[in-house]
C-alpha cells in the first residue's frame, strides 16, 4: 500500500516537474508557470517578442509562509514548492535569503549559478537581432535556435535546479531541525522552527521522519528547557507528531516524554503551556494502553488531580476530565468489541483470533484506571464541573459521571450538591429543549444533554 502510494506520488511530482520544465521553456523563462492544460503553446515569435512578458502571467508573490497556489498561477524561480498531501494543493513559499535576493534587485538570476538558462531579455535580444538580420546573422540565428532548442545538458541542469526548487518535506525538516538545534539560533528562531515542524508532522510519514532524523529526542529534550515558550512549542510538536501514529507514540514513550510532560503539569507553568502539555499527554495516551499503564505508574492521575484543584486552572478542568473520560471509554469500547466478536464466533462465524488483538486486550486489562480515580476522589471532583456555565463542559462532566457510575454511585448519592445541580440542570435543559423544538429541532444538542441528566438521575436512584 505504502509503496504504491509513494510510487504514485513520485510520478505525480515528476509530472509536475516536467510540466514546470515545459512551461519554463515555452512561456517565460523568468517565471515557472504550472498552469495545467495551457492552450497557448502556439504563440509564435511575434507574440514572444511583443507580448511575452512575465507580467502577463498571474505571478504569485511568495512570502516566507507556506501559501496555497491557485491553478494558473506562476511562481518565481527560487520559490519552494511542495504538495500538501492533506489538501492535495500545491503550496509555495520563499526562504528568507531568496525573498531578499528576489525582491531587493528584481533580478531572479542574480546569483547566476542556480538557474543556468536564458532570461527573457537574452531571448528577446537574440530574436530581435535575428529578425533585423543584423551584422552577424549566423551567430544570432544560432543563438536564437539555441535559445529555443536547448541542449540536453541544460535541461538536465534545469532539472537539478528544479530538484533544488521543490524542496521535499524531508529537506524542509532537516533545515528546520538544524535551525532548531543550532546553538546560534535565537529563541525566536527556534520557536519558529518548532511551529513549522508542528505543521509538517501532522503527516504520518513526516512524524516518522522526525524520529529517524533524531528530531524527536531534540523535541523531548527541550520540554525541560528554561524557556516556557520553548516548552510550549515542543509540547505542541510532540502532541501533533504522536497523534494517530503508533510507532511515533512508542518512540516518544521510550524517549521519556511522558515523565517530562507530567513534570510540566506538576510544576507552576502558565495555562497556555499546560494546555499544550495536556494535548500532548492526551495524544500520547490515546489508543496506547502501554502508555496508559505507564501514566498510572508515574502517578499521572495524582498530577491531574492536583492540577484540577489548583485555583486559576479552571479553563483546564474540562480538558483534564476529557483525558480521563477518553481513557475510560476507550477501554470499555475495546472490551465490548471483544465480547461482541466472541458472541459472533459462538454463533459459528469465522473470526480468526489475531494475536496482536489478544495482546491489546491483555494490555487494556492492565490499565486499571477506575479504582485509582475512586481512590483519589474523582467521584466528588467531577460533579464540581456541573456548575460551569458552559454546555460543553457540563456535557463532558455528565458523560464522565455516567462512565464512573458503577464505582461512584454510593458517593454520588451522598453528595447533596450533585443532587441539587442535577435538578437545576434538568429544569434548565427542559426549557432549552422546548426552544430547540420551537425551531424544529427534535434531537438537538440540548436534548442530548437533557438525556444525560435524566440518565444520571435515574441511575443514581437504582439500588
Ligand atoms: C555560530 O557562530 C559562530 C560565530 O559566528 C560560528 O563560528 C559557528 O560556526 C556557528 N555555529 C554553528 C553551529 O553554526
Ligand atoms: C544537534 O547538534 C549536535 C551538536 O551541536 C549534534 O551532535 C546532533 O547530531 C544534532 N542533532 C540533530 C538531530 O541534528
Ligand atoms: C532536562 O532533563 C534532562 C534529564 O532529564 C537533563 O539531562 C537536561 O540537562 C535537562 N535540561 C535542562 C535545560 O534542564
Amino acid at each position: 500500500m505504502q509503496k504504491k502510494w509513494r510510487l504514485g506520488l513520485s510520478i505525480a511530482l515528476w509530472l509536475v516537474s516536467v510540466h514546470l520544465i515545459c512551461a519554463h521553456n515555452e512561456k517565460s523563462p523568468t517565471a515557472l508557470s504550472i498552469k495545467e492544460g495551457s492552450d497557448d503553446h502556439s504563440k509564435g515569435e511575434e507574440t514572444l517578442l511583443e507580448d511575452e512578458d512575465s507580467e502577463d502571467l498571474e505571478v504569485f508573490r511568495p512570502t516566507d509562509k507556506w501559501q496555497t497556489l491557485k491553478p494558473g498561477q506562476a511562481v518565481p524561480a527560487g520559490s519552494h514548492v511542495r504538495l500538501n498531501l492533506q489538501t492535495g494543493q500545491r503550496e509555495v513559499k520563499m526562504g528568507e535569503e531568496e525573498v531578499l535576493k528576489y525582491w531587493s534587485d528584481g533580478n531572479r538570476y542574480s546569483d547566476g549559478t542556480m538557474y543556468p538558462s536564458f532570461t527573457a531579455e537574452e531571448l528577446k535580444e537574440a530574436l530581435k537581432k535575428f529578425k533585423k538580420g543584423m551584422d552577424d546573422p549566423e551567430d544570432s540565428k544560432q543563438s536564437a535556435v539555441r535559445a529555443q532548442f536547448r541542449p540536453i545538458e541544460e535541461l538536465k541542469k534545469d532539472m537539478e535546479a528544479l530538484d533544488m526548487l521543490v524542496e521535499t518535506d524531508v529537506q524542509v525538516m532537516r533545515r528546520l531541525l538544524n535551525q532548531f538545534n543550532n546553538t546560534n539560533s535565537t529563541t525566536e528562531e527556534k520557536i519558529t522552527a518548532l511551529l513549522d515542524l508542528e505543521y509538517l508532522v501532522h503527516q504520518v510519514d513526516n512524524a516518522q521522519n522526525l524520529v529517524s532524523m533524531g528530531g524527536m529526542q531534540l523535541v523531548i529534550n527541550v520540554l525541560n528547557s528554561t524557556d516556557i515558550r520553548l516548552q510550549e512549542s515542543a509540547a505542541f510538536v510532540l502532541g501533533s507528531a504522536v497523534s494517530s501514529n503508533p510507532s511515533v507514540q512508542i518512540e516518544a514513550i521510550e524517549g521519556g516524554a511522558l515523565q517530562k510532560l507530567l513534570t510540566l503539569l506538576a510544576t507552576k507553568r502558565p495555562t497556555s503551556v499546560k494546555k499544550k502539555v495536556l494535548f500532548a499527554v492526551a495524544s500520547l495516551l490515546r489508543h496506547f494502553p502501554f502508555a496508559q499503564s505507564h501514566f498510572l505508574k508515574l502517578g499521572g492521575v495524582q498530577v491531574l488531580n492536583e492540577l484540577f484543584q489548583t485555583p486559576g486552572t479552571e479553563p483546564l478542568r474540562v480538558r483534564i476530565i476529557t483525558v480521563l473520560y477518553d481513557m475510560i471509554t476507550e477501554k470499555v469500547n475495546i472490551l465490548m468489541a471483544a465480547e461482541n466478536s466472541e458472541l459472533i464466533s459462538q454463533v459459528g462465524m469465522d473470526i480468526i483470533p489475531d494475536s496482536s488483538h489478544q495482546e491489546r486486550l491483555r494490555q487494556y486489562a492492565e490499565v486499571s484506571l477506575l479504582p485509582v480515580l475512586v481512590e483519589q476522589g474523582w467521584c466528588s471532583l467531577v460533579p464540581e464541573l456541573l456548575v460551569s456555565p458552559e454546555h460543553d463542559c457540563r456535557e463532558k462532566a455528565l458523560r464522565t459521571l455516567l462512565a464512573m457510575m458503577a464505582q461512584c454511585q454510593t458517593q454520588y448519592k451522598q453528595n447533596p450538591a450533585l443532587t441539587a445541580s442535577l435538578s437545576e440542570l434538568q429544569i434548565q435543559y427542559q426549557e432549552l429543549v422546548l426552544t430547540e423544538q420551537d425551531v424544529g429541532e427534535q434531537d438537538g444538542y440540548f436534548a442530548e444533554i437533557l438525556a444525560l441528566v435524566d440518565s444520571m438521575v435515574v441511575k443514581m436512584r437504582q439500588v
